[in-house]
């Protein structure tokens, strides 16, 4: 049986962490309520109700935590799912508690940061050997909110808010790199390359799919998009080589036909 657990693996940074393990043939086991496709060690896990927690930490050294009610947040995933979490990997003897948060939630007033806080401090209270990494944006994730925000024919954007997008295999490799060495029972931090403004990536990401938009700047005027303004979902002296944003689009969209010869 696989000493190691990832849960949230059927999602974007958890497919990609159990794709490097699978390339590497290192056994490990993935966690969510939907089946993944394909033949993974998988078992059931809901978060929100506790149910399968037992059957997926017995046995486990190492648990990368990565389940989050992202597109719904939710305490009771989150916070009190976490907390379950942790005191399973208690009485099991978990060595080793991997999660990942984002850089900033404790600068940028949303939601859904606050609600990754107070998982993050039922960590730290636990008494469970831990490491968290604050991690940036994913491209995939600004892709998908550009899309959302530029859906109608004149789009609305923060031009000013400053974010350090990241490669999501960049993240897995470094929670990987992470459970190599002993916990580090504290937070640590990584961003994308380069630091750009959302009017820029708007801008690349309207070319890189060869459409134009009328877009109307949405001032830093209430706390949140003072706070994206001032950087606060940003953390430049923690960035990591990897794919950057142009880069990644130019694999995801292809290259325009006029930069062709
Ligand atoms: N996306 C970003 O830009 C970004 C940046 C920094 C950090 N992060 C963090 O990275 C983590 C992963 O993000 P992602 O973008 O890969 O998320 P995602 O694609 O939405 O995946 C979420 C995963 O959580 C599982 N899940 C959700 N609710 C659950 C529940 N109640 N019980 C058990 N499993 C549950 C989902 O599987 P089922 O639905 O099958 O249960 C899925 O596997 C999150 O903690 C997020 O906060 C994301």
């Amino acid at each position: 049986m696989s000493s190691m657990l990832i849960t949230g693996g059927t999602g974007l940074l958890g497919r990609s962490l159990s794709g490097i393990l699978e390339e590497g043939l290192v056994p490990h086991q993935i966690a969510s309520r939907k089946k993944p496709l394909g033949g993974a060690d998988w078992t059931r896990l809901d978060l929100t109700t506790g149910e399968g927690l037992a059957e997926a930490v017995a046995g486990k050294r190492i648990i990368f935590h990565l389940a989050s009610a992202t597109q719904n947040p939710n305490p009771k995933a989150d916070v009190e799912g976490t907390k379950r979490l942790l005191d399973a990997a208690a009485s099991h003897g978990v060595s080793h508690f991997i999660y990942i948060s984002i850089v900033g939630i404790d600068r940028v007033p949303l939601k859904y940061y606050k609600i990754k806080l107070a998982a993050e401090q039922e960590i730290i209270r636990s008494g469970v050997p831990y490491s968290i990494l604050r991690a940036t944006q994913f491209h995939e994730f600004v892709d998908f909110m550009l899309g959302r925000f530029l859906r109608f024919p004149v789009g609305v954007l923060p031009k000013k808010a400053l974010v350090q997008p990241v490669e999501t295999r960049a993240v897995a490799w470094k929670l990987l790199q992470l459970s190599k060495g002993a916990p580090l029972n504290a937070i640590v931090e990584m961003g994308g390359p380069e630091v750009l403004t959302l009017g820029e990536m708007a801008s690349t990401w309207l070319d890189a799919r060869r459409k134009s938009k009328w877009i109307v700047n949405l001032p830093p005027l209430n706390a949140t998009t003072k706070a994206l303004a001032a950087g606060g979902l940003t953390t430049p002296e923690n960035s990591m080589e990897c794919l950057t944003w142009v880069d990644w689009l130019r694999e995801k969209y292809g290259v325009r036909e006029e930069f062709l010869f």
